[in-house]
């Protein structure tokens, strides 16, 4: 499925984004050969004339927040592409963007891709905030559908990542994660999930659900369409 391939890798992602002039925080990525070669004497220069901190560290193909880290200086960066090399040789360093943490699914209806209603992700405790793997567990984040926006944020939101979705190549469903930046309510575009969990208390199902569609509805779209396709 070439969707999961093009999503998969987060920084070819991102430059099809960028390519299309959608917003996805400003980026720079590298693979373990290079930053070995180069030492992280040279490398930290070259992150800092290209990014403003504080950043975030993340392998390039990951999920479930596992081996991301929040680099507030320069300093930081070492230990946390380190981290990141552990899960992949390929790494992202991404502005940090402060602000809110959305997600919007995509289900396609009889052949139309359609926004579900926004899920917001809330971190239950300050100190969670920069932990992004620790806000997976549960009970450390609670998550709002549909999420309290105003419906100028929400329906570019919910635009955006129908866009995105048709960039992708995806099909059937999908979950678009956003950050909606607080100082300047600019939407960014963080990931694409093709095939984002799916049990009943995962986001797409919550988002089904606030639209009226149960989980069994669901499922029987999510196969109808694919049988469809077949
Ligand atoms: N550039 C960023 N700015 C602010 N928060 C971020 C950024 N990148 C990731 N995060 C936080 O980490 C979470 C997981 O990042 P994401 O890119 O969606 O990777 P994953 O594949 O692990 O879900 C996001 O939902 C968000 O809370
Ligand atoms: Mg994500």
């Amino acid at each position: 499925m070439s969707a999961c391939i093009r999503a998969a890798d987060k920084v070819l992602a991102k430059h099809s984004m960028r390519d299309r002039g959608i917003p996805t925080p400003d980026f720079y990525a590298f693979n373990e050969t290079a930053f070995r070669e180069l030492g992280a004497a040279e490398a930290l220069p070259a992150i800092e004339e290209r990014l403003q901190f504080p950043i975030v560290v993340k392998p390039a193909s990951q999920g479930s927040a596992l081996g991301i880290k929040f680099a507030r200086t320069a300093a930081d960066v070492p230990g946390a592409l380190v981290a990141a090399f552990s899960y992949d040789r390929k790494v992202l360093l991404e502005r940090h963007v402060l602000g809110r943490d959305l997600a919007v699914s995509v289900l396609e209806d009889q052949g139309s891709p359609r926004p579900l209603p926004i899920v917001e992700a809330l971190p239950q405790s300050d100190e969670d905030f920069y932990d992004f793997e620790s806000r997976y567990e549960i009970g450390r984040t609670k998550f709002v559908c549909p999420a309290a926006l105003s419906d100028a944020v929400a329906d570019r939101a919910q635009e955006l990542a129908l866009n995105v979705y048709d960039l992708m190549g995806c099909s059937g469903f999908a979950r678009i994660d956003l950050m909606l930046e607080s100082e300047t309510d600019e939407l960014y575009v963080l990931e694409t999930n093709p095939i984002p969990g799916l049990t009943e208390t995962s986001l797409l199902p919550q988002a089904a659900d606030a639209a009226g569609i149960g989980f069994d509805q669901l499922i029987d779209q999510i196969l109808s369409t694919a049988l469809t396709r077949a």
